[in-house]
């Protein structure tokens, strides 16, 4: 097929969902016991505050809290279940099946993927292609972390980055003419980078922030030209910008790079940090549910993180009669 047309079968979005923790951080309770301030993350990071799991609110919990809210209008559920996560309940098992079972689908296909922040991009080209195989005629692509955990309390280069959420995609069989339905996934990664960004346990993340740093721009940018390319689009038709959100001088530098408008770039990494691969449906289900995101808007998707890894997607945003606000209680 040559690029950007349109016939056969497509993974179609039908459904979007989140879920956030109830706890809530802001910068100014962290400068309390770490040498930082709110005006430093802030003129670094874009961060405000983030949302912080308790200590028994797990990875799980968070998943089938906003897979529970975009499955909403779908009472048959779906054929397949697909967790991107860095930081599952427990090594082993999975988390997917826990979820399914949770949600009332024991029985479906269950499985977790872990890409670091890229994670729910990869979940999106996994779910496409187990329906392109006619695998699943459904999908729920999960993007769930609690990354808060991750740093060393003490670290004041880390901590104040990350939050936990997690949000839900619903992927269903459908043709590729249809507002929703997602165009070629880019995806890559670089080995070489492996120990930019580690975490061998809870408490022990290290990052060389510098450096990730300018493989985020570089790589987010150069896979969304590639993705914009795939669709057969032109940047400038670009409506909304859906960049992972690690750090709003990242996010800028990406859309100054392929001359997206400042306006048309989604965030909301001031009020959650990075979620890691919670980040993009997160922000999808905020900016669907307040108007930010409306059906008909050419909506280009792009993430990096850990391994070194990335990707990007374009679709144009469906019309989901469906989509709630945002929950910020626990489940
Ligand atoms: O999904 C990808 C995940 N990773 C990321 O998103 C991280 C990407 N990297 C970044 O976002 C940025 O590199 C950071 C926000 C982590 C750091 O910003 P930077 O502009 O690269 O700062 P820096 O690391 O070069 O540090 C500048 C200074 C240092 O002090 P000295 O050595 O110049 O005296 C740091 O010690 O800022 C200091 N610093 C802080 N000061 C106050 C580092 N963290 C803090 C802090 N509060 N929280």
């Amino acid at each position: 097929m040559t690029p950007g047309s349109r016939r056969g079968p497509a993974a179609v979005v039908s459904g979007v969902g989140s879920a956030l923790p109830a706890q809530v951080v802001p910068n100014a309770d962290l400068s309390v016991r770490l040498d930082t301030t709110d005006e430093w993350i802030r003129a670094r990071t874009g961060i405000t505050r983030r949302h912080v799991a308790a200590a028994d609110e797990t990875t799980t919990d968070l998943a089938v809290q906003a897979s529970a809210q975009a499955l909403t209008g779908h009472p048959a559920g779906v054929e397949a279940l697909v967790v991107a996560t860095t930081t599952p309940d427990r090594t082993c098992p999975a988390t997917a099946p826990t979820v399914a079972t949770r949600l009332g689908l024991t029985g479906i296909a269950a499985v977790d993927l872990a890409a670091g922040c890229s994670g729910f991009l990869y979940g999106l080209a996994t779910a496409a292609g187990l329906i392109a195989t006619g695998t699943a005629g459904s999908v729920l692509v999960v993007g769930a972390d609690r990354l808060a955990s991750l740093p060393d309390p003490e670290d004041r280069t880390t901590v104040p980055l990350f939050g936990d959420g997690a949000g839900a995609v619903v992927l269903r069989c459908g043709s590729a003419d249809e507002l929703g339905a997602l165009r070629p996934v880019v995806l890559g990664s670089d080995g070489r980078g492996a120990d930019l960004i580690t975490a061998s346990h809870p408490g022990a993340l290290r990052m060389e922030g510098a450096a990730v740093f300018r493989h985020a721009v570089d790589r987010m940018a150069a896979a969304s030209l590639q993705a914009a390319t795939a669709a057969g689009w032109e940047l400038s038709d670009v409506d909304r910008l859906v960049p992972h959100q690690a750090n709003s001088r990242i996010t800028t530098f990406v859309a100054r790079q392929l001359g997206v408008p400042y306006g048309r770039q989604l965030s909301n990494v001031a009020d959650v940090g990075n979620t890691g691969a919670a980040s993009i449906p997160l922000l999808l289900a905020g900016a669907a549910a307040d108007g930010r995101l409306k059906p008909g808007h050419r909506t280009l998707l792009t993430a990096f993180g850990a391994g070194l890894t990335w990707g990007a997607v374009a679709l144009t945003w469906p019309d989901l009669p469906h989509t709630l606000t945002p929950e910020r209680g626990r489940p």
